[in-house]
């Protein structure tokens, strides 16, 4: 029996997304079907397909009651609705499901682990949070009859039950699960747990994996764990993170740690920490298993400090996932590259090489706002090192979104204070990027309204939103002093 809070979002949604035409939205980056959207969930491949679930509300364009929107693909890139899969319609959930995750049973159904949250006292009393599962086929899902399966009583003392969220379920080579939670233990905030199942329903606690012991902001969100290259990764989004050189400037920010288990598979300890993205806009990471072996993440393209400073309200559609990217391991550190499902739609290919840069520069055939891009920058002269080199984009008369490097701090920024907002919030981020043999390689994916910019073959991302005007299709290039450029231009989804 489908609850009736379920059926109104389904018919509510329904409407909505129909008023909102494709040409509003981005091309190939998931946005909600109408309302706002933040963490991705239950991210799965499942019945030869993607899905691809997201904290939902509907029916505004602001946090608020938190529903599960449900789409599919097949290429990750084209995404297909479906209806709403969950609303808070129980009385353990009534205040919000929240993030969690997807697996899929030996019975060929799907099982939802998420968090439902319930408010003590009333409407602003503090969240309970207890983890909760569903079970569907691809489409509808039911809500467990013994939900809650994990709740205050299964935590050690000490721990936090108004933030214990965001279960990421797997499946063990055995059979039996586990789920990793965010948790605080007041003193030193945010920890990791584990916990155990034999059959994804009944769960007990096995062990803190790892405590934040007061390094990484406070509360741990939305934990990922799994094996990539021989090591074990956690990606997790601490709240409220100080900034540390030119690593987690974000505030609610995301950190990659890179370790090892210990014999007993219950505790984990990292050898290498660093910022998954460098930007702006990305936040609450998850991952899953392509069929072909590749760890795949998706990740929330925004940045909860200025999601109100957006114009969100004036819209009908607010939040955005960035593109799905691969992840590896070399050197120690986390790389990311765009699936590469997306270079079939490349087309309208220009390329020019060895193109001397000095002042500004704009070359025929580059320009557009669905678009990959590759340029490879050098010093034109080895013993006269240039000052500065930018390329400008999402750019008319009145507008433009900068990347630019300086050789001699090794920094790449990415500016977008004239791109749109009339607002001062955050417009501007640097990271450190050392060149390699003298080189530095861009990878820029534009997509109408945001920008995705790999780093030297992946080894860094940085990710930022904008909002300017669509009209606005310039590419140009400028430097300060003389660079010499090659650049390949692909159109993306040309056909339309
Ligand atoms: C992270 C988060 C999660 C929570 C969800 C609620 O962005 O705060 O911890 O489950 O959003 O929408």
């Amino acid at each position: 029996m489908i609850n009736q809070k379920l059926l109104f979002a389904r018919a509510y949604e329904k409407e909505g997304c129909a008023e909102i035409p494709s040409e509003a939205r981005p091309r190939f980056h998931m946005t909600p079907c109408v309302g706002w959207t933040n963490d991705p969930n239950g991210f799965s491949f499942y019945k030869n397909q993607y899905h691809l679930f997201y904290q939902y509300n509907p029916y505004k364009t602001v946090w608020d009651s938190m529903h599960w929107g449900h789409v599919v693909s097949d290429d990750l890139l084209n995404w297909k609705y479906l209806p709403c899969a969950m609303a808070p319609d129980e009385p353990y959930d009534s205040d919000g499901v929240f993030s969690g995750s997807a697996v899929e049973l030996p019975d060929g159904k799907q099982l939802l682990m998420y968090t439902g949250v319930l408010k003590e006292g009333g409407d602003h009393g503090k969240d309970i949070q207890t983890q909760c599962i569903a079970v569907g086929d691809g489409l509808d899902y039911h809500k467990y009859e013994n939900n809650p399966v994990l709740d205050a009583s299964d935590l050690p003392e000490g721990m936090s039950r108004n933030d214990f969220r965001d279960p990421k379920i797997w499946r063990e080579a055995d059979g039996t699960y586990r789920c990793v939670i965010g948790t605080r233990i007041p003193e030193k905030e945010g920890a990791i747990i584990l916990f155990s199942s034999p059959d994804g329903f009944q769960w007990k606690y096995e062990s803190i994996l790892i405590r934040n012991d007061g390094r990484f902001g406070l509360m741990w969100e939305c934990p990922d764990f799994f094996e990539l290259d021989g090591k074990h990764v956690l990606l997790c989004s601490p709240q409220d993170m100080l900034p540390d050189g030119f690593e987690y400037h974000n505030g609610n920010g995301t950190l990659c740690l890179i370790g090892q288990m210990d014999g007993e598979r219950k505790h984990f300890s990292y050898e290498h920490h660093q910022s998954v993205d460098y930007g702006i806009d990305f936040y609450a990471p998850q991952t899953t298993l392509a069929p072909d072996g590749r760890r795949i993440m998706i990740a929330w393209m925004q940045n909860w400090d200025t999601c109100d400073q957006q114009g969100a309200q004036e819209r009908k559609w607010f939040g955005q996932m960035t593109l799905p990217r691969e992840l590896t391991i070399h050197n120690g550190r986390l790389y990311q590259k765009p699936i590469r499902e997306l270079d079939q739609y490349r087309s309208n290919k220009v390329e020019y090489k060895n193109v001397t840069v000095e002042g500004n520069v704009t070359l025929p055939g580059i320009e557009g706002r669905i678009v990959d891009m590759e340029i490879t920058i050098r010093p034109k002269d080895k013993d006269a090192m240039y000052r500065k080199f930018g390329v400008w984009f999402a750019q008319n008369e009145k507008f433009k979104t900068t990347l630019s490097y300086k050789p001699y701090e090794s920094t790449l920024k990415i500016d977008r204070k004239c791109s749109g907002s009339r607002r001062a919030y955050i417009h501007q981020r640097r990271s450190l990027v050392p060149a390699k043999n003298g080189e530095v390689k861009l990878r820029l994916i534009l997509d109408k309204f945001s920008v995705e910019v790999f780093v030297n073959d992946g080894e860094q991302v940085m990710t930022a939103t904008f909002m300017t005007d669509i009209a606005a299709k310039g590419i140009s290039f400028f430097a300060d002093g003389q660079v010499e450029m090659d650049i390949t231009k692909y159109d993306l989804f040309a056909e339309e």
